[in-house]
């Protein structure tokens, strides 16, 4: 046959292709195994005249190269008609359906953030469970048996002298016993007390602890680190002030109060026109602590603070009821 009258059923054989499986057919055809072409180029391979083999190689490469055109114009249309299939009866110019983005709880993105701060200064974090011996919640924590300082935390008891913790200290004793100073600790956490839930209270919040255990600690550096906290979280125009407190675990005892992030120490509501605001409770580790995990009080100090993750939200996003934490409604929550 003529090549140029192969060229014509080339042609007209693509141009019948209505599918792509009628399209494989048509390749298969002439450019398969067994197919047209290929065998053409066999029979050229035999020839033996220098001048025919070459004139027949050239309308050969020819056929080939429009076959191969045809095949890539038929796929290119047969996508294109198959587009305009699945577009017919969809108004492309009605606007876009949104998708709403998730995102993290502002208490979740709160623990992110007080984390970062203290990551930066070195600390790492840990763990410690949620249903805690009372040994680790009080007891390790020189709370004596029958103490009134227990009261201070309305505990939901178990059996077996289990409790659900009603704070992050515990994760101090669990971190110590387990581990040789020198000690440089973040501890975030779920905590339980047996409140009625109000505007500032719940029965479920969140507290991050942190501590530090070395030689020769002394009450400058814990002043030094949550200076350094409160000015990344709240802004560095703030004031901040440590006044005396007690807690059983730490001796001497403070609370840390910022200026007040609504009125910068004007006084207002939000503060109770005192212009401060308490953030947390912090101090150096009572050596009974330190003791009860079998540290050289004498070689060893340390320091801790303990805070509330919600108080800390609040006061950095200007929220007045801590309910709205936990109620999940999303018109609250998308604000974050
Ligand atoms: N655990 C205390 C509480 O929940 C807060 C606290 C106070 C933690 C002083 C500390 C600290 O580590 O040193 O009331």
């Amino acid at each position: 046959m003529e090549t140029n009258e192969i060229k014509a059923q080339v042609k007209k054989d693509f141009e019948n292709v209505k599918n792509n499986v009628e399209l494989a057919q048509v390749s298969a055809k002439y450019n398969g195994k067994n197919g047209v072409i290929t065998g053409l180029f066999s029979a050229m391979r035999e020839l033996t005249d220098k001048e025919q083999k070459s004139k027949a190689g050239k309308d050969l490469n020819e056929l080939k190269t429009l076959a191969e055109q045809l095949y890539n114009e038929k796929e290119l249309q047969l996508i294109n008609e198959q587009r305009a299939k699945d577009l017919s009866g969809i108004d492309v110019t009605l606007p876009a359906y949104i998708i709403a983005e998730g995102h993290l709880h502002p208490i979740t993105k709160t623990i992110e953030e007080i984390k970062a701060v203290f990551m930066r200064m070195g600390f790492s974090v840990e763990e410690g469970p949620e249903i805690e011996k009372d040994y680790y919640n009080f007891g390790a924590l020189n709370f004596p048996k029958e103490h009134p300082a227990r009261d201070m935390h309305d505990t939901f008891h178990m059996e077996d002298n289990y409790l659900l913790r009603t704070h992050t200290s515990p994760i101090q004793v669990r971190v110590m016993e387990k581990n040789k100073p020198p000690l440089k600790i973040l501890a975030p956490g779920r905590v339980y007390r047996r409140d009625a839930m109000d505007a500032s209270h719940s029965t479920v919040f969140h507290q991050v602890e942190g501590f530090l255990v070395d030689e020769g600690v002394k009450f400058s550096d814990l002043k030094g680190t949550l200076e350094v906290f409160t000015r990344e979280m709240f802004g560095k125009d703030l004031k901040v002030r440590f006044r005396p407190s007690f807690f059983p675990f730490t001796e001497p005892s403070a609370e840390v109060d910022v200026q007040c992030v609504n009125c910068k120490g004007k006084g207002c509501a939000t503060c109770k026109q005192t212009g401060w605001l308490e953030i947390l409770g912090c101090g150096m580790i009572h050596p009974n602590v330190l003791k009860g995990v079998n540290y050289d009080s004498e070689k060893y100090t340390g320091f801790a603070f303990g805070m509330g993750v919600e108080r800390v939200a609040m006061l950095k996003y200007g929220i007045d009821d801590m309910r709205l934490f936990f109620e999940n409604d999303v018109r609250f929550l998308k604000q974050f």
